[in-house]
């Protein structure tokens, strides 16, 4: 970790929360049976940091994601973007704020087929209403800043998969949010592949973006400068990740850490 996150992550809590939840739950009905994926979740992030969010299969990582993203609802509790809290806003209040505020980065890129990178990336700017040769520039600038100048005419099945995650990243940022959310963004790409889509999220952070990555990957949640551990829906660790204190990593990267609370086997199942 560079010197510069160490001393974001020092400053983490004179910073505005830009993210406050309070005793979040989410219940899904399955018939006559209820899930619950989230169980009480209470957090605060600042702008700027760079969080990792980490646990087992099924342990609520994407519904909170989703919930963090505004494309999922609470079934209680309360949930607030920089003071504001979401409940009280209107459908279309709420879709603003997701459009201005919030990028969002997925597994498996969800790109449209047969639509070109320049394409993809102008849409959320037609949405937003921005003017075309305006959405046109932006969308080219976003690309060329995640180094895909050279492809904008490409078609995601003429792109590698790194490629395809670029574009997925720069239709997150054309719109210039401030929380970039994205949830196992390397899940699909070989670990080099992998390690330059981070060092991209890396950069983006380092300029000021708020960053939070869902990952499995040991490596990367190690490079965030603070690591939430979800376990059955709830927070079971919250730390920085200089101090390698979240269960998930502890019981797999160092032998140094804490006694692991839960067996490696379990963590990464
Ligand atoms: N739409 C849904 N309807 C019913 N149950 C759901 C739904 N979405 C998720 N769940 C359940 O909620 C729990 C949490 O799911 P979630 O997708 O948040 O897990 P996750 O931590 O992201 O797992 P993974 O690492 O496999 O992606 C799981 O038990 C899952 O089966
Ligand atoms: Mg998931």
């Amino acid at each position: 970790m560079g010197k510069n996150s160490a001393e974001h992550a020092e400053h983490a809590d004179d910073r505005d929360p830009v993210i406050t939840m309070r005793d979040v739950t989410k219940t899904y009905q399955m018939g006559a049976m209820q899930v619950h994926a989230l169980r009480g979740v209470s957090l605060e992030i600042a702008a700027g940091e760079y969080v990792a969010i980490v646990g087992a299969s099924g342990s609520g990582k994407s519904t909170l994601m989703n919930i963090i993203g505004l494309l999922d609802w609470p079934t209680s509790g309360a949930y607030a973007i920089n003071g504001v809290e979401v409940a009280r806003l209107s459908k279309n209040r709420l879709a603003d704020l997701r459009n201005r505020e919030i990028g969002f980065v997925f597994q498996r890129f969800h790109l449209l087929p047969r639509t070109t990178a320049r394409r993809q990336v102008e849409l959320p700017l037609f949405y937003a209403g921005v003017p075309d040769r305006t959405a046109r520039r932006r969308a080219l600038d976003a690309l060329a800043q995640v180094g895909l100048g050279e492809r904008v005419d490409h078609r995601p099945d003429e792109l590698s998969g790194g490629q395809q995650q670029r574009v997925a990243i720069a239709r997150a940022l054309v719109t210039q949010p401030s929380i970039l959310l994205a949830d196992e963004p390397t899940g699909a790409l070989d670990s080099q592949t992998g390690k330059e889509v981070m060092a991209l999220f890396h950069e983006l952070n380092e300029q000021g973006i708020t960053l939070i990555v869902v990952t499995h990957d040991l490596g990367i949640a190690s490079q965030a400068q603070r690591i939430i551990t979800l376990r059955d829906g709830e927070i079971i660790s919250d730390a920085p990740a200089a101090r390698q204190t979240s269960p998930f990593l502890s019981a797999s990267t160092n032998g140094q850490g804490a006694r692991p609370a839960i067996p490696a086997q379990e963590v990464l199942a």
